[in-house]
């Protein structure tokens, strides 16, 4: 795979697949921006070195749809706003309309397509479809780390058809980050996996076995494991299909030698909401009919314990319903816990990141990985079809 230093870019039209898949207020505007924060520095590099560059993305999931909510044109805005200079935005991502926005190009501009899932032939990797978005160009880079693990047009056909193509600097730097956390860590390696679901990690947890000295597990997901040692957890989403899995994984860490932390006690409410009636109890005492909706103060000192020597921390997924103020204490906790200690912490997806900026200690974090399902990808063993195409 080559880097993009290797490439000779000046007055040559570059194509950039970025992930500005951002989330936007309401209003339309960047809620967060960290996704095209990462990116400047592949796209200031590009425009130093007088390439003319286009910034492809997609955004949201319209399925094919020209739908004006996933318009890419707030984005170039805020994006010409960070770097200080006009962003032309394109109003598609082919077609005569983009091959004349980009024809007028002169080195050192820069140029936003139309979100690409207005095509649906971005997701089934049509290879027509890829021709015409590489015919914009002459040299690909892909510095969009978090959509890598999507075989899609703009992330696998484009690269099949380039020769001149190399990694951003994003993409390189997630791939190292990746490498020192999970590959070559420094021990104890402690990975905290939360999050709603048990399915969506099953792999990635099985994988992360033979990497790990211990395993924290938090949020919904963690009622299934629970369950599957035989605690009642009352009306907590429980995935009754995965209480086998759930078992063997419980096993298959013993015999490897694993030490798997479960929550003690949990935040349990009479319903998922805001405002429900809620009261910390162990994970025996449940009520029927309860459900657990955020680990307790007893399984943060605990898990508190098990980070403090912790030399590398890996954490992908929240302790609990977050989002609710009466249910986020134990990620904060979590949050501030992983801040504190002397590890290398590298964190992964956009709940995880969420609750860790609500904490404020974002600063404290050495890495936030832009990447969620891209992520996981990883963290399951697998290569990434972004960047194989690259090779
Ligand atoms: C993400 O937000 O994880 C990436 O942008 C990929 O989006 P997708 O899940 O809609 O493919």
């Amino acid at each position: 795979m080559k880097t993009l230093v290797e490439l000779e870019v000046s007055g040559k039209r570059v194509l950039v697949r970025v992930d500005f898949n951002v989330p936007m207020t309401e209003a339309g505007e960047v809620a967060d921006d960290l996704r095209i924060q990462t990116a400047l520095p592949t796209i200031k590099l590009l425009l130093e070195r007088q390439a003319k560059v286009i910034i492809c993305t997609h955004m949201g999931r319209p399925k094919g749809e020209k739908i004006p909510k996933y318009s890419l044109a707030p984005v170039a805005e805020y994006l010409a706003a960070l770097l200080d200079l006009p962003v032309t935005m394109a109003p598609d991502c082919i077609g005569p309309e983009a091959e004349a926005v980009v024809a007028a190009m002169a080195p050192g501009e820069v140029v936003m397509l139309e979100n690409l899932r207005y095509y649906q032939q971005e997701v089934d990797n049509d290879p027509d479809f890829a021709a015409q978005l590489a015919s914009l160009a002459e040299l690909y880079v892909n510095d969009a780390f978090a959509v890598s693990h999507r075989a899609h047009a703009s992330v696998v056909g484009i690269p099949k058809l380039m020769t001149a193509k190399a990694a951003g600097l994003l993409l390189e730097k997630e791939l190292a980050y990746f490498k020192r956390s999970c590959d070559q860590p420094q021990r104890p390696l402690v990975a905290i996996v939360g999050g709603a679901k048990v399915s969506g990690k099953l792999e990635a947890l099985e994988n992360m076995l033979a990497r790990v000295d211990r395993l924290i597990l938090g949020g919904a997901m963690a009622n299934t494991f629970l369950k599957s040692q035989g605690y009642e957890v009352g009306a907590s989403k429980v995935e009754e299909d995965l209480l086998e899995s759930a078992d063997r994984l419980l096993q298959e860490a013993r015999r490897q030698q694993v030490k798997v932390y479960l929550p003690v006690d949990v935040v349990a409410a009479e319903r998922f909401a805001p405002d429900a009636v809620a009261k910390q109890v162990t994970i025996q005492d449940i009520p029927p009919g309860w459900m657990a909706l955020d680990i307790g103060p007893a399984s943060v000192l605990c898990f508190q314990e098990v980070l403090a020597d912790a030399k590398t921390i890996v954490w992908n997924g929240p302790m609990g319903a977050f989002e609710m103020d009466a249910f986020s204490r134990g990620t904060t906790a979590i949050a501030h816990c992983v801040a504190a200690s002397h590890a290398l912490s590298v964190t992964g997806g956009g709940d995880s990141n969420a609750a860790i900026k609500l904490s404020g200690e974002a600063a404290n974090i050495s890495y936030m990985s832009t990447g969620g399902g891209a992520f996981l990808m990883l963290m399951e063993g697998k290569e990434l079809p972004g960047v194989a195409a690259l090779a």
